[in-house]
């Protein structure tokens, strides 16, 4: 198993940056966060950072990768490192992922679901478990809190029994699988710039006209609140009614617009219309279902509109349609500047 987050931005970072540019004292705020990869190299170049994203999963999996050791002392753990090691000790637990995402699935509900070994979901559960409990005894703040549960989930992405995403598990376990959990300790920067974290529809993300936005949205059907339900019960911590053979959390209360080719560009629209930054910079996939043409005319609507291209990456191939589709995804950059948003929000 490969874990992929669908759209990640990672291979393009680069590019992206150097639109981005220098900081100019607004932040950059990173509102279709997912893995966070635009994010961190924000940061790493001095911005200071915000991240939102509809999915708890991700707006923690991208903070905690701009979390520094300044901002994460684990005092009661002497450290970082001590703080994992106790939890590598948690006692194991027979929990909601083994109940649900394990074979025990078959004696509890009558569908046997291999997503995880039962020893790895009950790893899962008692860590997840501990640290709820440090985090309800003030033990943890709640940086150090986002960013052992970030672990957690990254831990249970090289050992989950899928092809890359949790929308199905694999009929046979993968060698990787078998292989006991365990949580390993990041590269933790002593100092970044400060960051923030917010979890919802991004109409409502937390931005200012001296901001820099960054968007980018999902430009196919693929709704990631169902892609990466696992991730996302682990985020929450939660037991919700799942359903299916493959166990999927409630999602379509969170159903993202972009995911529809009828609701994606206008609801683009009306988002880059309503947002008071003065720089907003829009990734587009040629993946995607919406036709590049068609979105930068709307976006000429909200401002001097310019176009980067940023280069090609591989395909998302999760079958053999998609297999026969181009080899490679056209990355481009739309940005859209409102000097005017600046004077109208200081008037
Ligand atoms: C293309 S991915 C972002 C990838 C990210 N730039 C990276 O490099 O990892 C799109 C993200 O938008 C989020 N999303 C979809 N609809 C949303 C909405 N209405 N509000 C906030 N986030 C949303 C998804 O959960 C997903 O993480």
């Amino acid at each position: 198993m490969t874990f992929r987050y669908i759209g990640s931005k990672a291979r393009v970072v680069e590019a992206i940056m150097r639109c981005v540019g220098a900081p100019d004292g607004g932040r950059f705020v990173d509102a279709f966060c997912g893995t966070g990869a635009v994010a961190i190299a924000a940061s790493r170049a001095g911005w200071p950072v915000h991240v939102n994203d509809h999915l708890q999963s991700a707006s923690l999996t991208a903070f905690a990768r701009l979390t520094s050791r300044e901002k994460a002392p684990f005092r009661h753990f002497g450290g970082y490192e001590g703080a994992l090691e106790a939890l590598n000790k948690a006692p194991e637990r027979q929990g909601f992922i083994w109940r649900e995402y394990s074979p025990a699935s078959g004696r509890h509900c009558g569908i046997t679901r291999l997503y995880f070994t039962e020893p790895n979901a009950c790893r899962i559960d008692g860590i997840r478990s501990a640290i709820r409990t440090w985090s309800d005894e003030g033990r943890l703040q709640s940086r150090e809190q986002a960013l052992l549960i970030a672990d957690l989930m990254g831990a249970a992405n090289k050992v989950a029994n899928t092809a890359g995403t949790y929308g199905c598990f694999l009929s046979r376990w993968q060698r990787q699988s078998e292989e006991a959990l365990v949580l390993e300790p990041r590269e933790l920067p002593e100092r970044l710039p400060p960051s923030t974290m917010e979890v919802g529809d991004v109409r409502g993300v937390e931005c200012r006209s001296e901001d820099t936005v960054y968007l980018d949205p999902p430009y196919t059907k693929r709704q990631y609140a169902a892609y990466y339900h696992i991730l996302e019960t682990i985020a929450l911590g939660d037991e919700p009614e799942v359903e299916g053979v493959c166990g999927i959390r409630p999602w379509r209360h969170i159903a993202s617009d972009y995911c529809y080719r009828t609701r994606a560009v206008r609801a683009l629209t009306d988002l880059v219309a309503a947002l008071p930054a003065r720089r907003i910079l829009l990734s587009y996939s040629t993946d995607g279902h919406v036709p590049l043409d068609l979105l930068v005319e709307a976006m000429e609507c909200s401002g001097r509109v310019s176009l980067h291209h940023l280069g090609e990456i591989g395909r998302y191939r999760p079958n053999q349609a998609a297999s026969a589709g181009a080899a490679a995804v056209g990355e481009v950059l739309i940005a859209v500047d409102r000097p005017a948003a600046s004077s109208k929000a200081a008037a």
